[in-house]
């Protein structure tokens, strides 16, 4: 069955660049991202796998874990990963999964026959610490992954996940966010110290939260 937001991510053993490992092992108390692609020597794969590469200072801050995955081989995976250092000017250090027997592939259910019968498509998972799927996005092979967006909402999710707020449109770090409907004014003033704005009862807005 489909794998839905709040499932347990399930678990796996794979052959990858960086030797054989155990996603959960591989993850620890980290986040996770596990990303699809395609196939091997193509191009926007390259660009997506060079931008995750060149984006690993982002990730580390954010406790974030990558891994890439297709049912290419591994020796497929080890050439190809020379041309992605080459040409995106980048160190790619994270695993890349050989999938050949499509394990993991159908797992997380990434092929999409009809879009492409043997093919994962770009498939984008983000884990939380506790397991579970916390995104899911799924892109064509035509279309790029915009990678700063997947780093948004790891943001956003990490700040929900220790604060009653949740990120309105287009937010980015830095910027106000919505107090939970389920908190009453009063007690939103009491919580949240910055400051409180009252656009409309349902629609209340508070800076960023202090760590806690
Ligand atoms: C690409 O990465 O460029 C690509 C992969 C599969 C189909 C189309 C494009």
């Amino acid at each position: 069955m489909a794998l839905r937001l709040g499932d347990v991510a399930p678990n796996f053993k794979a052959q990858t660049t960086e030797g054989e490992i155990d996603f959960y092992e591989y993850l620890g108390n980290s986040w996770g991202i596990l990303f699809s692609h395609p196939a091997d020597y193509t191009p926007v794969c390259t660009t997506e796998l060079g931008r995750t590469a060149l984006l690993k200072e982002e990730f580390a801050k954010r406790n974030v874990k990558v891994l890439a995955v297709s049912v290419d081989p591994l020796d497929k995976h080890l050439g190809w990963r020379n041309d992605i250092n080459e040409t995106q000017n980048c160190h790619v250090d994270f695993p890349i999964i050989a999938d050949e027997n499509r394990e993991v592939a159908t797992l997380y259910d990434m092929i999409h026959p009809n879009a492409n019968a043997t093919q994962t498509v770009r498939s984008l998972f983000v884990i939380g610490p506790d397991k579970t799927i916390k995104l899911m996005i799924t892109y064509p092979a035509s279309t790029g992954r915009n990678f700063f967006e997947v780093l948004r909402v790891v943001d956003s999710l990490q700040l929900t996940s220790k604060h009653s707020v949740s990120t309105p449109a287009d937010w980015k770090q830095g910027e106000d966010v919505i107090v939970g409907t389920t908190i009453s004014t009063e007690d939103a003033l009491k919580k949240f110290p910055k400051g409180v704005k009252v656009v409309k009862p349902y629609l209340r807005y508070t800076p960023v939260p202090d760590e806690k």
